[in-house]
């Protein structure tokens, strides 16, 4: 992990995290490249000789300077919009290297995949794979498809990133998924390349992945029986991240269980909070301390809208001082936003001595943080900053308070 205290104060790789704040303000997202770089590798690593490819979850971190910096080491990428499906080509991304998620593809979605050559859509139901079939027979192309299998296995995550359990509107049911490979094999402009699944994300057991694995196993197996030759198996991403004290995945045991089980079968990941989730932090300022009889808060610059994921989820963050030597009131905090929302928090119950002005590091926000941030409260989204040793480089300029509303219109009639 490349945060750590150096004299004190936090640095990302070899950069005062306070020399940034100084250049860029706050608050502020800061990223890792070697942090970013060193966990792919440890996924493309993992699977040695056997073929495979690691395509990074976009939705996680989609800043293009993340992703030019993944396509260069050789990353493939899961996308689910032509919004994201552009930011990896213009960040030098290859087509054929991208697999096309989600459950609603747009035509104009399923046609600029096929112009450009995308490697797979992962189709998610037989509505879809009919409207792929049309856009292929009307541009006379065969598309690449894989069906994403809904294997019915509890991920044991929060509900809300929960995906492979029946009730979740994911994939197709495992029970109707040979008829629909049938129907995609018999049909003159589709290609069957693959199967696909994803069951949640921020796992932090493998024994749910290995379950999956073994249903969609069986499952490839009997369409081989009918002739059904499937390349590839895609296992989705969900690797989950250490937020707190959380027991984590090791990723050369997890991909080891799986080479002992699919043969020379091609494997495809999705990763995308392994790779960048903690290889990114929030910093936000003090700006006020607030006591009463029953709490203590620290007011802060940052807010829901910046990072969502507490409020949200109830995610828990670590917090830490930039200044680790830093002496101000000892206390048990609670970090909240100036949004007019009770909800609006980054951290509850935080034993911290805090000053008004000081700088804290939210921890592990690199995943699902500035992807999931908004403009609620016109509060124009923060500055990104990404560092590579002792070098430090803007890769998003902070919005301007003109950004906020020059896209909107006054009526002019009346
Ligand atoms: N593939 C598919 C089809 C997915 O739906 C997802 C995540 C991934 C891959 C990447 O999963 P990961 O490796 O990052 O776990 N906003 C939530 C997470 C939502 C995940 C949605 N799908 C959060 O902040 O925890």
């Amino acid at each position: 992990m490349s945060f750590s205290y150096q004299n004190h104060s936090l640095h990302a790789e070899s950069v005062d995290i306070a020399d940034l704040m100084a250049s860029y303000g706050s608050p502020l997202y800061v990223y890792s490249r070697t942090d970013i770089e060193n966990n792919w590798r440890e996924f493309d690593e993992a699977f040695g000789q056997h073929p495979h490819l690691v395509c990074y979850a976009v939705k996680a971190n989609s800043n293009i300077a993340v992703l030019n910096v993944l396509a260069k080491i050789g990353a493939g990428f899961d996308i689910v919009s032509i919004g994201e499906f552009e930011r990896v080509l213009a960040a030098g991304g290859q087509a054929s290297k991208c697999v096309f998620s989600g459950v609603a593809k747009t035509q104009l979605e399923i046609e600029r995949g096929l112009e450009v050559g995308i490697r797979c859509f992962n189709v998610e139901s037989e509505a879809e794979l009919n409207r792929i079939e049309q856009v292929a027979t009307r541009l006379k192309v065969k598309a690449p498809i894989s069906i994403r299998v809904n294997p019915n296995v509890d991920a044991k995550t929060h509900p809300y990133i929960s995906t492979g359990l029946k009730e979740n509107k994911f994939g197709v049911d495992i029970d109707d998924a040979i008829a629909l490979y049938e129907k995609a094999h018999n049909s003159e402009y589709i290609n069957v390349q693959g199967l696909d699944c994803h069951i949640g994300s921020q796992l932090t057991d493998v024994l749910p992945f290995i379950d999956a694995l073994d249903k969609v196993l069986e499952l490839i197996s009997k369409l081989n029986d009918r002739g059904i030759e499937i390349a590839h198996l895609d296992l989705g991403g969900g690797v989950g991240i250490r937020y707190d004290d959380e027991r984590v995945i090791d990723i050369s045991a997890y991909v080891g269980e799986m080479l002992r089980r699919v043969g020379d079968l091609e494997i495809i990941l999705e990763p995308g909070r392994a790779i960048v989730g903690n290889a990114g932090i929030f910093v936000t300022k003090v700006e006020f301390l607030k006591q009463n009889s029953d709490k203590s808060f620290a007011i802060i610059d940052g807010a829901m809208n910046d990072l969502l994921r507490p409020a949200f989820y109830g995610a828990y963050h670590n917090v830490l001082p930039i200044n680790e030597a830093a002496k101000g009131v000892d206390a048990i905090w609670d970090l909240v936003g100036p949004i007019c929302e009770t909800g609006d928090f980054l951290a509850k119950d935080r034993q911290l001595s805090l000053s008004e002005g000081d700088y804290l590091a939210v921890m592990s926000a690199g995943a699902y943080g500035f992807t999931m941030s908004s403009n609620y409260n016109s509060r124009p989204r923060v500055a990104e900053v990404m560092v590579s040793g002792d070098t430090h480089h803007l890769i998003r300029k902070r919005e301007t308070i003109q950004d906020l509303f020059n896209t909107e219109y006054i009526v002019q009639s009346g």
